[in-house]
C-alpha cells in the first residue's frame, strides 16, 4: 500500500469526536438539552468537516496514483488551508485556485500565507472564470495553465463531492442515539448531506446556510443522490441566519457570539459555526422543540477564522 493511502495512520484523527454538554438557560428554560459535537478537535490542521470531507478524497487521490491536488476557494477559505496542510502532511503537491485576480499583486492575507507556507501554489483567477470553473473547457484550461502535463486530482470548491458526503456519514452515525436534532452550518451542503444520511432517521438535521440565495436544498439533494442514490435522512434548512451572506455579520450575530464565548469559554467561528448556533438558540427560544429534546450543534471548525 502506498504510504499516502493510510491517511488515518499518517494523520491520527481524534475519532469519534468528543461530545460536550453545556448548560445554557436559553435551552434549559424550554426543557431541552444542548450538546456540542466537538468536530473541531478531530485534527489541528484538518478540523471538523475538513477531515471528514477530505479524507476520502485523499485516499482516492492516492489510489489513483495522483501526486498533485488541485482545488478551489475564496481568499479566506478553510478548505484551501486544510488541503494545503494535508498536502504537507501526506506528501502531495497542492495547487489552490483562488477567486479574484485582483488579489494577485497584493500581500497574502494570513489564510493564504498559511497555504503558501504549507507549500500550496496559488493561482488567482477572475471572478468570471471562477464562476465557470466546473465547465469542462474552463477546467481544462485552468489545469493546463496551472500544471501543464500533470494529472491532477481535482477536488471541488469546499471539498464537497460524493466522496466527501460519504465521509460525513460517520458524523451522523456518531450522533445516532445521542441527539434528537442536530444543527450544522452549511456552505456547499456536503456536510449536511452526509450527516443526515448517517443519522438515517434516528434523528433529524437542520442546516443553517451561511450564504444567501435559497439554492442549497437542491445542492444537498444532488450530493445525496450522487453519494447514496437518493435523497435520504430527515433534514431541512432554515435560511434565516445568513446575516446578509457569506462572511457578513450583524450586530445580533456579534453580540450572540461574544456572549456565547463568555458563557461557555468557547470562541465560535463567525463565518460558519456562530450562525448555526445563533439559529439553533433562536429556534429554542421560539419553543420549536418539544420539552425533553436533546439538541446537538456541530462545531465544524476552529473559532478564529473570521476575515
Ligand atoms: C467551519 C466550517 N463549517 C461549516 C462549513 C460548511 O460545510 P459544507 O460546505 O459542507 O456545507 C465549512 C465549509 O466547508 C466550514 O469551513
Amino acid at each position: 500500500m502506498s504510504p499516502y493511502l493510510d491517511v488515518e495512520s499518517a494523520l491520527r484523527p481524534r475519532l469519534p469526536s468528543p461530545v460536550w454538554e453545556v448548560r445554557d438557560g436559553r435551552f434549559a428554560r424550554r426543557g431541552v438539552r444542548l450538546l456540542l459535537k466537538r468536530d473541531d478537535l478531530i485534527h489541528p490542521d484538518l478540523p471538523g468537516n475538513k477531515w471528514r470531507k477530505l479524507a476520502p478524497n485523499l485516499r482516492a487521490a492516492a489510489a489513483a496514483g495522483r501526486r498533485t491536488l488541485l482545488t478551489f476557494g475564496g481568499a479566506y477559505s478553510n478548505h484551501l488551508r486544510a488541503t494545503a496542510a494535508a498536502g504537507r502532511l501526506l506528501g502531495f503537491a497542492t495547487i489552490g485556485v483562488v477567486r479574484g485576480d485582483e488579489l494577485a499583486g497584493r500581500p497574502l492575507n494570513p489564510s493564504l500565507a498559511q497555504c503558501a507556507a504549507d507549500g500550496m501554489r496559488l493561482v488567482f483567477v477572475s471572478r468570471g472564470t471562477y464562476r465557470r470553473k466546473a465547465e469542462p473547457a474552463v477546467l481544462a484550461e485552468l489545469l493546463d495553465a496551472a500544471a501543464p502535463g500533470e494529472e491532477c486530482f481535482v477536488i471541488p470548491e469546499g471539498g464537497s463531492n460524493a466522496a466527501a458526503a460519504a465521509g460525513c456519514l460517520s458524523l451522523g452515525r456518531e450522533l445516532r442515539g445521542v441527539a434528537d436534532v442536530v444543527a450544522v452550518a452549511c456552505g456547499t451542503g456536503g456536510t449536511l448531506a452526509g450527516l443526515a444520511a448517517g443519522l438515517a432517521g434516528a434523528g433529524s438535521a437542520i442546516g443553517f446556510p451561511v450564504l444567501r440565495g435559497g439554492f442549497l436544498a437542491d445542492e444537498v439533494e444532488s450530493l445525496q443522490r450522487a453519494a447514496f442514490g437518493s435523497r435520504c435522512g430527515d433534514w431541512r434548512l432554515d435560511e434565516r441566519f445568513h446575516c446578509g451572506g457569506y462572511a457578513k455579520r450583524s450586530a445580533g450575530l456579534d453580540a450572540f457570539t461574544d456572549d456565547f464565548a463568555a458563557r461557555h469559554g468557547l470562541p465560535l467561528d463567525r463565518v460558519y459555526v456562530a450562525k448555526a448556533l445563533y439559529g439553533l438558540t433562536t429556534l429554542a427560544e421560539e419553543s420549536a422543540f418539544p420539552r425533553g429534546t436533546t439538541l446537538a450543534a456541530v462545531i465544524t471548525g476552529h473559532g478564529d477564522t473570521a476575515p
